[in-house]
Parts: C-alpha cells; structure tokens; sequence
C-alpha cells in the first residue's frame, strides 16, 4: 500500500469512508477558485464518491488522501501526461481552509514530488497557478520549483481570464 510520511501529514490512498471529510473540506469556495473546472462548487457526495472511486482505480496511484490522524484534510495527485509528454505530470493540491499555514502543502508537495520521481517514472514535474495565488507560488518554492515562465491569459475562471504561472521540477541527473 502506497503511504508516505512527511514531517507533519500522512500521504495516505482515499477510501469509501473517506467521503464524509471530503466533501465537508472540499466544499470550499477558497478552495475552487483556485482548482480546474473539473473541481465543482457546491461538491456534493456524488462528486466525493465519483473522486475516490477514480482516485483509487489507479495503478500505482497518483492521488492520495492528505490525512491528520488518518483523517482526510486534502488532496494531492499527479495528473499523467501522455504521448512525448509521458514523463511529465502536474502536481495538483488543496488542503481544507481549517489547516492552511503549517506547513502541510509544503511537506506534500515534496513527498509527492520525491514518489513521482521514484516510482511512476517521472522526468518532470509541473504545476500551473493562477496569477492571483501566491500562496500556492511559494508552496512551489519552498518544494524546489522554478519558476519556468507566464502563460499569459492561459486560464478562464468563474468568466475571468488569468495568467498562468508555470513552475517545475526535473528528476536529478543521474551520477
Ligand atoms: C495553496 C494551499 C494549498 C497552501 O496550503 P498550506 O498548507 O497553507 O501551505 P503551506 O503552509 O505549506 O505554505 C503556504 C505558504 O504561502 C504563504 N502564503 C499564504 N498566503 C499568501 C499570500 N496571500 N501571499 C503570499 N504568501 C502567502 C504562507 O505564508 C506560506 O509561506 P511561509 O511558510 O514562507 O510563511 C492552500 O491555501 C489551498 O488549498 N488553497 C486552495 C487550493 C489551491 O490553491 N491549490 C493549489 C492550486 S495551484
């Protein structure tokens, strides 16, 4: 089973029961604004249900549950690219609003990181953020992302275009 430690949360795979404190997290206009399309508002249970049952198809897993205490308080995932882009995901998080400020982002950003380099064969790893989150930027930063560019008017939210802020890591050369 897929579980990884960090200094402060536990990376853990999602579960049936888990959807209760997903949806009471989730269902978060904070959280939303700053996420695709694909992550609705309100988020009911059909969205929660609908989520851990594509969270948990995959093989290895590319999305697990962020838990305190084994308790659901986010998300973390790669999202697979694919044809030449097939050694490149997006790294994509949210925590519930309740946690925000300790650290939690940060330390999942890097255990996640460290997983998709190790173990899905990763060579880059990429996250797009929206030009009005800067707290995601720093996440990014202080997980070792580069700044790599801004894809200008790349985004169209809630009928609001956006910059697209592009961060990345690659793999360490291999010695
Ligand atoms: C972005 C998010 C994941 C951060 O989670 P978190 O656990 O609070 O993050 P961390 O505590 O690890 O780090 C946040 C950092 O951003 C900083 N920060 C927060 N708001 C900020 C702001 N408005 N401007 C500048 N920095 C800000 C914090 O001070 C902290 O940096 P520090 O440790 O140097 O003080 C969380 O706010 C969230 O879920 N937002 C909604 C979903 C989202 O944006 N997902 C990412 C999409 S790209």
């Amino acid at each position: 089973m897929t579980v990884l430690h960090t200094p402060s949360v536990t990376l853990r795979p999602w579960r049936a029961t888990d959807a209760d404190a997903l949806i009471q997290h989730a269902n978060d206009r904070r959280i939303s604004k700053n996420l695709r399309d694909r992550f609705p508002h309100p988020y009911g249970r059909a969205d929660a249900e609908g989520w851990i049952a594509f969270a948990t198809s995959q093989a290895p897993l590319r999305y697990l549950a962020l838990t305190l205490n084994d308790e659901p308080i986010g998300s973390v995932g790669l999202d697979a690219f694919d044809d030449v882009h097939r050694h490149t995901a997006e790294l994509g998080y949210w925590i519930g609003a309740a946690h925000w400020g300790r650290g939690y982002a940060t330390d999942a950003a890097i255990a996640m990181t460290a997983y998709g380099f190790a173990e899905l064969g990763l060579e880059r790893i990429q996250a797009g953020v929206y030009d009005w989150n800067p707290g995601s930027e720093r996440v990014l930063v202080k997980a070792g992302f580069q700044l790599e560019g801004r894809l200008r008017r790349h985004a169209f939210k809630d009928g609001v275009f956006g910059d697209v802020l592009m961060y990345a890591t690659v793999r360490a050369p291999r010695v």
